[in-house]
């Protein structure tokens, strides 16, 4: 069994330029599996609302799902670093709300990190949590929660002009006490630039390989979420498909007879045999 990593091995992976491979997680099987493939951390994001719950977007999804679905990954990968996603307005009102959330993470569901979306206008909420002794991640880019204001889901840092503000963003978010940085659908120049230009280690989740690691949704990329699929995904599998066709001989099965068989029945007791029809015998 791997030890878990600490935010020191993400530094040092950085430093020796060894790639981090995480995924989102949101359950007991699906973050068992990704420990004992040897993912290096784990996200839980409030992407849970459209993977998982059913909702359109992430607006949804509250506190105590988070909290809960983030207890069921870490039961099923005890030994890996993971990060819980703050969810829509657990931070967005004070900085007070964004440290006692934060903290809830740590203290009711093992969480070894949180992360929040957002550049300089969330930046003495990252130093609050920082400074509470909570390692804090940082998000920018296309930053879901806020995909009603940035137009939709839609790539960012593609001329100058936004690619200046995600600059001037990222330097003010490792300034103010960010661990890590997360930057979503942005061109690989751009991760290239931060990635070299940022001493903390900067992941990418559709922003090209010039990064410190790469993210995947385990939806996307296990084929299980069947809305859309971003550009910037592989699928390594196509779950959805798995499962369908199972359920579709189980359906079959059922109604033609061939299932149950002889093989999934529990027995009566060999020696007790004779007692026990005579038992159903007496109802007759
Ligand atoms: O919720 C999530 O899974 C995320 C990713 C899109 C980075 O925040």
């Amino acid at each position: 069994m791997a030890k878990k990593k600490s935010r020191l091995d993400f530094i040092r992976m950085k430093k020796e330029g060894e790639q981090v491979a995480w995924v989102t997680a949101y359950d007991f099987p699906t973050a068992s599996f990704a420990e004992q493939a040897g993912m290096d951390m784990l996200l839980v994001g409030d992407s849970l609302g459209m993977v998982v719950l059913g909702y359109h977007g992430t607006i949804p999804v509250t506190m105590d799902d988070c909290i809960r679905h983030c207890q069921a990954v870490r039961r099923g990968a005890p030994n890996t670093f993971c990060i819980g996603d703050m969810p829509f307005m657990s931070y967005q009102i004070s900085d007070e709300d964004a440290v006692y959330n934060a903290g809830r993470f740590l203290k009711e569901a093992d969480m070894d990190a949180v992360k929040l979306e957002g550049g300089r206008r969330v930046l003495t909420r990252i130093k609050a949590i920082a400074d509470a002794g909570i390692l804090v991640m940082g998000h920018i880019g296309l930053t879901p929660q806020s995909s009603g204001v940035l137009g939709g889901f839609k790539a960012q840092g593609r001329d100058p002009e936004s690619a200046r503000d995600l600059i001037e963003d990222a330097i003010a978010i490792q300034d103010a006490g960010a661990w890590a940085l997360l930057l979503e659908a942005v061109p690989p120049e751009l991760s290239q630039f931060l990635t070299k230009k940022l001493e903390i280690p900067v992941y990418s989740i559709g922003a090209g390989g010039p990064c410190d690691g790469q993210l995947l949704i385990c939806g996307d990329m296990l084929g299980l979420f069947q809305a859309f699929t971003p550009k910037f995904v592989k699928k390594y599998a196509n779950v959805a498909e798995i499962e369908i066709n199972a359920f579709k001989e189980y359906v079959n099965d059922v109604k033609t007879g061939k299932f149950p068989t002889d093989d999934h029945c529990y027995h009566i007791l060999a020696d007790r045999a004779e007692e026990y029809k005579r038992m159903l015998e007496e109802y007759m």
